[in-house]
């Protein structure tokens, strides 16, 4: 059959540590509790806009900066966004994709993380430190959804290049990277136990 696919949207997926990666995670979940506990107007911010969960995304979002743990994060991170960025063959004109953003997500029973996109940067990811088997995942949207018109639906359980949404689960110790421009979500944590995730930006400008 004479069938091509253009246009594809690329998202990656790896293990950021060899091994169970245990003692990396505990002391970056030690990390993530200590600034649930310190970020004052992380707090605030989290109570109007993110409710059962904390996020530094308001306040404290640069941890690559400031914080050595989230530094080295950034330099183990920092390879597989080299990676994901030749698969895409991008061509950056000798400047640097560079972490621009890093802030931590704790996602208490019941908190969701509506569809959204990531303004103003290139590649984005999520590193999970601390998930259980039942953990929502990230869900991702077909970014031609707005487009589809009189499309029909497809097939239950048709492969998934061809689906609508496709949900990554979320796994400790896994880094998920995607271009910045595609939508996704996170579904409610239906789990008791805390879902913890660290989130970053990349950008070339
Ligand atoms: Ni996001």
């Amino acid at each position: 059959m004479a069938l091509s696919s253009y246009f594809a949207t690329r998202i990656y997926a790896a293990k950021l540590v060899r091994g169970d990666g245990r003692s990396f995670n505990n002391s970056l979940l030690r990390q993530c509790e200590q600034i649930r506990h310190d970020d004052r107007a992380g707090q605030r911010w989290s109570r109007a806009n993110y409710p059962s969960g904390f996020t530094s995304y308001g306040s404290m979002h640069k941890l690559h900066l400031w914080t050595p743990a989230f530094e080295a994060l950034e330099r183990r991170i920092r390879p597989h966004v080299r990676k994901f960025a030749g698969a895409l063959e991008f061509d950056p004109q000798e400047r640097e994709l560079v972490m621009t953003d890093c802030w931590v997500n704790i996602m208490g029973e019941h908190a969701a993380h509506g569809l959204h996109l990531h303004p103003h940067a290139s590649v984005s990811g999520t590193y999970y430190v601390r998930t259980r088997k039942n953990s929502p995942g990230l869900k991702f949207e077909d970014p031609r959804l707005d487009r589809y018109m009189a499309a029909p639906p497809r097939l239950s359980g048709c492969r998934p290049e061809n689906q609508t949404w496709v949900t990554l689960p979320a796994v400790a110790g896994q880094v998920i990277l995607f271009e910045s421009w595609l939508r996704h979500a996170v579904p409610a944590n239906r789990s008791r136990s805390e879902r913890v995730s660290i989130s970053f930006n990349y950008g070339w400008f």
